[in-house]
This record gives C-alpha cells, sequence and structure tokens, in this order.
C-alpha cells in the first residue's frame, strides 16, 4: 500500500556528491517511491554558494540557511554531504534535535566524533547511516554491522583510497614517478587540489577508524589509528617488491589480538604478494578482505570514491532509513559493547623488508644480523648486490624478516643507524598478507 503524503529530504550540500544524489532522486522517483512506500520528495538544499548554476535542482530549493531548514518542522530525513567536521556536526545534531534521520558520507566527522553522534541519534530515536563514508559505492558498513552480526570479525585489510591506489598502481605498472604519478590523478579528477588527506593517510585512517568499530563492537576513534602515508613510496621500492613477487598498496589493517583482549588499527603502504586478491586491485578501485570466524576470507570490491558510486551508497542508506521512519522502527545503532582496548603500533607483529646501503668489506653481514638477533628479529632473507648507481665500496643490502613486533624492529633499525657499516636506511616497509 503506497503512503501518498511524501517523505521530505533535506540535502545538506549539493557538489560532487550532492548534486548525483539529488540527479538519482529526481530521476529514479517512481521506483525509489515503489520500494519505499512513499513517494520521497528533495524540500530543500543547503549549499554555500547560491548563485551557482546546479543542473537539474528548482532553484526555489536552494537556501544557505541549513540550520533553517532543518528546523522548518516538515523534514523527515537529512542526508549530509558538506563533508569536514563544521558545520557538519552542529547540522547533523540539529537535524536529531528536530526529529529527523540522518544519512551521511562524511568520514572525517564520524571517525572523529561518531560515538557522540550515534548518542544523539539514540537519544533522539533517530537513524544514522553512513554507508557511503567508507569505500564508496562498495556495500560494506551494512554487510559488516548486519549480515555479519552473527560472526566474529578476526581481521579486514583493505585498500580504502582511490587516489592513492590510483598512483601506487601507475608508479607500478608504468614505472612513473610518485609526482608524475600524483598528476595524472589529479588530471583525471581522483585527487583533490590538495592531496593531503589522501596521500598522507587520513581519509584511509578515518576509514579504518569506522570499519575497526563495526568490525570488533568497540570504540575505535581516528587517533588511535596509526598513520603512515605513502609520499616516500620509491622506484626502488616498487624494483624490491617485484624481485619478492610482491607489489606495494597503502593499506588499512585492522586485527583483533591472538588472545581477543585488544585490538589494532592502523595504515600504512605494504608490500603484498601478486597472488593476494587486493594485489589485483587496479586504478581508483578499493577493495576489503575480512576474515570472519565462521564466513571464513570475504572480499568486498568496488568504485571507492566519483559522484556517482557514492550517491549510489547514499540512496541505499535514503531507502533504509525511509522504510524504517514509515515503519516506526530505528535501525542498527553503534554497537561498542566488547570495549576493547586499541594497541599501539608497537604491539603490532608483521614482517618487514629493509633495504640498507652498507660499506662493501669483511663482517657487515655478521654485524647487520646480529643486530638483527639482539632485538628478537629473526630474519628469513638477506640479498646482497652492487649499488645501483654504482657508489664504490658499498653495497645495497636488502634484509627480509620473519613475522616479529613493530617495536624490536624499530629498536633494530635505530641499532642499525649507528652501525659505522651501514651507510644509510634507504627504506623500511612491512610485508603484509601471507
Ligand atoms: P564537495 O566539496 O564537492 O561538496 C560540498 C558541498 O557542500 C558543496 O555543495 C558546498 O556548497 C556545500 N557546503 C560547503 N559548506 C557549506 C555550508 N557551510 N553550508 C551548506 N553547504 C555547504 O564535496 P563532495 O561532494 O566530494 O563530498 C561530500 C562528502 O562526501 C564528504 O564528507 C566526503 O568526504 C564524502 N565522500 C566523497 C566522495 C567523493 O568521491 N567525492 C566519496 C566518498 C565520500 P557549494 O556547492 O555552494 O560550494
Ligand atoms: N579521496 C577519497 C579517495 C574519496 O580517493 O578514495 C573517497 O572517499
Amino acid at each position: 500500500m503506497m503512503r501518498t503524503r511524501p517523505l521530505k529530504v533535506a540535502l545538506l550540500g549539493c557538489g560532487v556528491v550532492g548534486s548525483e544524489v539529488a540527479r538519482i532522486m529526481t530521476t529514479h522517483a517512481d521506483d525509489l517511491a515503489a520500494r519505499i512506500g512513499a513517494p520521497v520528495e528533495l524540500a530543500g538544499v543547503a549549499v554555500r554558494r547560491p548563485s551557482k548554476v546546479r543542473e537539474g535542482i528548482d532553484p526555489a530549493l536552494i537556501t544557505t540557511d541549513a540550520t533553517a531548514l532543518l528546523k522548518r518542522g516538515d523534514i523527515d530525513v537529512a542526508i549530509e554531504v558538506i563533508g569536514g567536521i563544521e558545520p557538519a556536526r552542529t547540522l547533523i545534531t540539529t537535524a536529531f534535535e528536530n526529529g529527523i534521520s540522518v544519512v551521511s558520507a562524511n568520514k572525517a566527522l564520524l571517525a572523529q566524533d561518531g560515538a557522540a553522534l550515534h548518542a544523539a541519534a539514540d537519544a533522539h530515536g533517530r537513524d544514522l547511516y553512513y554507508e557511503a563514508a567508507v569505500a564508496g559505492a562498495i556495500p560494506l558498513v551494512r554487510p559488516m554491522r548486519e549480515s555479519l552480526a552473527g560472526d566474529k570479525i578476526n581481521r579486514v585489510m583493505g585498500i580504502v583510497n582511490g587516489t592513492t591506489n590510483f598512483i601506487l598502481d601507475k608508479m607500478d605498472s608504468t614505472g612513473a614517478g610518485y609526482q608524475e604519478a600524483l598528476d595524472e590523478a589529479t588530471a583525471l579528477g581522483y585527487a583533490e587540489a590538495d592531496p593531503t588527506a589522501d596521500v598522507e593517510g587520513y581519509d584511509a585512517a578515518a576509514k579504518a577508524a569506522i570499519l575497526a568499530g563495526i568490525a570488533f563492537h568497540t570504540r575505535v576513534h581516528l587517533d588511535d589509528v596509526y598513520r603512515e602515508g605513502m609520499t616516500e613510496v620509491s622506484a626502488a621500492d616498487f624494483a624490491s617488491a617485484k624481485r619478492m613477487g610482491c607489489t606495494i598498496k597503502l593499506l588499512a589493517i585492522l586485527e583483533r589480538a591472538a588472545d581477543g583482549q585488544s585490538v589494532t588499527a592502523r595504515v600504512h603502504p605494504a608490500m603484498i604478494p601478486l597472488s593476494h586478491p587486493l594485489a589485483s586491485v587496479r586504478e581508483a578501485y578499493n577493495a576489503v578482505f575480512v576474515e570472519a570466524e565462521a564466513a571464513g576470507r570475504l572480499m568486498f570490491y568496488g568504485p571507492g570514491a566519483g559522484g556517482s558510486p557514492t550517491a549510489s551508497a547514499v540512496l541505499g542508506d535514503l531507502v533504509a532509513v525511509c522504510r524504517n521512519k514509515l515503519a516506526e522502527v530505528t535501525g542498527p545503532g553503534e554497537s561498542a559493547y566488547t570495549r576493547l582496548p586499541v594497541s599501539t603500533m608497537g604491539e603490532v607483529v608483521t614482517r618487514y623488508h629493509i633495504s640498507l646501503d652498507v660499506a662493501d668489506k669483511p663482517g657487515v653481514l655478521a654485524q647487520v644480523a646480529t643486530t638483527f638477533a639482539e632485538h628478537g628479529v629473526s630474519i628469513d632473507t638477506v640479498r646482497q648486490q652492487g649499488r645501483p648507481d654504482g657508489v664504490g665500496n658499498e653495497a645495497s643490502l636488502v634484509v627480509v624478516t620473519h613475522r616479529a613486533p613493530d617495536a624490536a624492529l624499530s629498536g633494530t633499525v635505530e641499532a642499525l643507524r649507528k652501525l659505522d657499516t651501514v651507510r644509510g636506511v634507504a627504506s623500511i616497509m612491512r610485508v603484509e598478507g601471507e
């Protein structure tokens, strides 16, 4: 039975994502109404620049006063696609206070203030949905929050930033340098004018915090996520990775400790074997590998950014929230009952690829091996070769370790730097996915 009175939607932001949300709401209005059981009406669009021409949007709907739009008394759902912390945070809170459920794509805000926003939604009996905040179009938040709610997720490893995956893929496949690959990503519209959030790993860290909270039913704040960007990854690193049968990806890795008593969340570049499913994720695509106790290994793959793919996720949430509204229920809220602490990076256990420039003389290898042993880091393989730049009396030494705590590796590297025979530590990269 179709309800005739429409559900009214306030669109907060009408940029890359918002303009696509508005377009799909208009062009698919009949299908959306049939799926929800009531028509949905775009009742107002809040923006910063009211005079900008916005194709397909009735100019009468445009306002610069988002607060007044939320307070006018007839809005059922607000879609927040402004981004950033303020005014998005205040507007979402205002929506809840006015009995309005919220769909948001704002990973930065959710990673920083997710707990408070969930509490505000609960206090007012409203929904907060955010599928689009992690990995764009890929259904991931809802499968982890709902489909896997009966299972136990132990590990999540994923490529959750399209811009950096595009850059690393170009460096690997064409031999392009970092800057050249970044310029191409910018020209194709993947990277922002200021790409810092992407290349320094902040965007991926925000997504990692959100996913870790859902996966482990605990609170993980953005500050709990260890973060390293990918600006230091070099052509030499790719050459080394290739020799090991690996490639390099910027990974978000979330793990439950073996004793189940803590979790870790980190974002950094890492070598992964070419045989790993994540190695074949090309261009600006995202993919997330979830390991659950009963389900085993699951892989979620697809476009992680862009107006239309992200709008798909927003619209899916809109349908869910509207259905809840008609049924007078709310969907699942925050699940943080395990209260597991988040361990530091030093406690993470993984493998490492270390590239050293050393003096090419007797005893150096033994000295280096002893330093690893003294810090409890076991060596898997060692490869020595003359420096490719032909520097005399120097060699390049590549050490790959067995699994060891990150703190032990840091101690090893610190000690190596102090050796007279070690001229420099060219790169340190974690090796994952085995
Ligand atoms: P844009 O910068 O393209 O759009 C932002 C919109 O917000 C613009 O319409 C802008 O108005 C409006 N706006 C800014 N400040 C205000 C304000 N004070 N009051 C009202 N409106 C305001 O961002 P995106 O569409 O790219 O991103 C939106 C959200 O979606 C972000 O949280 C982002 O992280 C997330 N997201 C984006 C993805 C993408 O691929 N772009 C992918 C996944 C998530 P005006 O048009 O007048 O400038
Ligand atoms: N800048 C982000 C990316 C957008 O490149 O993945 C999607 O969150």
